[in-house]
């Protein structure tokens, strides 16, 4: 198949997820808007419809909260195919969505986007600008309200990594009880032994019971949370976000605003700054209640190269411990590295690859001036994607594309590295 026959047929999984202006995940397993995987969408989009990826972005607003907060799914319309649904979430929006949110990924998406529109789009970027500016505000207040520098996640699932080993230990004082009776759909779509196990899904649930009985009050959530974690990946790409709302301030925004902007860009550099782990060449997630480092190896730890925050030495040192996971003979970049405690190849987020996880970091591993490795994990991705289709992850051993099918987002980065390498780069944000 040629590599145009490729694109038409992402071209046709992001329409058969069309449901109106959103696109879901993937049929089924996924059957609602979701806050990071639009993100993605929207710039697969902008290689051939700029209205359309900015539609997907004005669906998304359409959940945000009043206080700033992206919800990370939107319930646009019903559906019984997936637990926990909105009678369990019990949010108060006008369209009903869940009470948590997912990597902020909205304003590294409309910069994309902008390097691309017209002057007749600037009117619909300048109002997604404001609602990704009130976003960067309601992290910084809900999230780091002591002004650490690091923004915490309340759920696993905000990760949007939602079983990653480094949320086992912080897990351990989550009990299993819950006041939902659990339904579990996912196991329905795709093969158990792919999926998060029972105990942990009861825990995942009883944070969402404990969250719901304080009304979603971020203050309080914030005071009564027993989970709380500086997730690397999360941190990582908020601050990418904010360099690219940055940009687009000067252009959309006011001066104030850069400076506002730059002044959280500074805190959270330092924040990140201070969880480099030199032994592993990589940052690291903190749990929050006891202050100690998360010591697993994910591909998250090297986001970080997507913004300023490593120095040039630490840059070569994270793409010096790529390189060794690949000497391994694993497939770039496994979601946590062979060999690491807890570990599994085809379980979510335990070690298998993501397109999206790749694609941010051969665009940081392109702004840092490590080209050859970026071209490698980019190749990699691309030619995964042509033998595999557009499965939802790889595994990293046997290199199988594996979880849901058809989706959205896997055929959005496929989009955007079938136009070269250009949009990975830096400079075309
Ligand atoms: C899973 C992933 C999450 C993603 C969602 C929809 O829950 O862990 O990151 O947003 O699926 O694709």
């Amino acid at each position: 198949m040629s590599k145009s026959d490729h694109v038409a047929r992402a071209r046709a999984v992001l329409a058969a997820n069309d449901r109106g202006g959103y696109t879901v995940p993937t049929h089924g397993l996924y059957p609602f808007q979701w806050n990071w995987d639009s993100a993605f969408v929207a710039m697969g989009f902008a290689t051939f419809d700029i209205d359309r990826a900015l539609k997907e972005l004005e669906r998304l607003i359409e959940g945000q909260w009043d206080d700033g907060m992206i919800p990370h799914i939107i319930f646009h319309a019903p559906s019984d195919t997936y637990f926990p649904g909105p009678e369990v979430w019990g949010t108060k929006h006008r369209i009903p969505t869940s009470g948590i949110t997912q990597p902020p990924v909205l304003a590294i998406a409309l910069a994309e986007i902008n390097a691309r529109a017209g002057a007749e789009h600037h009117a619909r970027i300048a109002a997604l600008y404001r609602a990704a500016l009130n976003n960067h505000r309601w992290w910084a207040n809900a999230r780091d309200p002591e002004g650490g520098g690091l923004v915490a996640i309340l759920h696993n699932w905000e990760s949007g990594r939602d079983n990653s080993p480094e949320w086992d230990r912080p897990f351990a004082r989550v009990p299993e009880t819950t006041t939902t009776a659990i339904r579990r759909r996912d196991t329905g779509h795709v093969d158990a032994s792919m999926r998060p196990r029972d105990d942990d899904y009861r825990r995942y649930i009883h944070l969402v019971d404990a969250y719901r009985a304080l009304n979603w009050d971020p203050a309080l959530m914030w005071f009564k949370a027993p989970f709380k974690v500086a997730d690397i990946g999360i941190n990582a790409i908020l601050l990418a976000a904010e360099e690219s709302l940055l940009d687009l301030s000067r252009a959309y925004g006011s001066e104030p605003e850069s400076r506002e902007i730059e002044t959280r860009i500074a805190r959270q550099r330092a924040g990140i700054a201070g969880v480099w782990n030199a032994e592993r060449g990589q940052f690291q997630s903190r749990d929050l209640i006891d202050g100690t480092k998360l010591d697993v190896v994910t591909s998250a730890g090297f986001l970080p190269l997507l913004t300023g925050a490593p120095s040039q030495a630490q840059a070569a040192e994270m793409a010096k411990a790529m390189r060794s996971i690949a000497a391994d003979g694993a497939m770039l970049v496994p979601s946590t590295a062979p060999g690491q405690q807890g570990f599994e190849s085809k379980r979510y987020w335990r070690g298998p690859v993501w397109a999206v996880v790749n694609w941010m970091l051969a665009r940081g591993l392109f702004r840092h001036g490590e080209t050859a490795l970026a071209d490698v994990i980019l190749s990699d991705t691309r030619s995964g994607i042509e033998r595999a289709g557009f499965c939802e992850y790889f595994d990293p051993l046997s290199r199988e594309g594996l979880g849901g099918e058809g989706f959205s987002w896997t055929a959005a980065i496929y989009l955007l590295l079938a136009e070269t390498s250009r949009t990975a780069r830096p400079e075309a944000a």
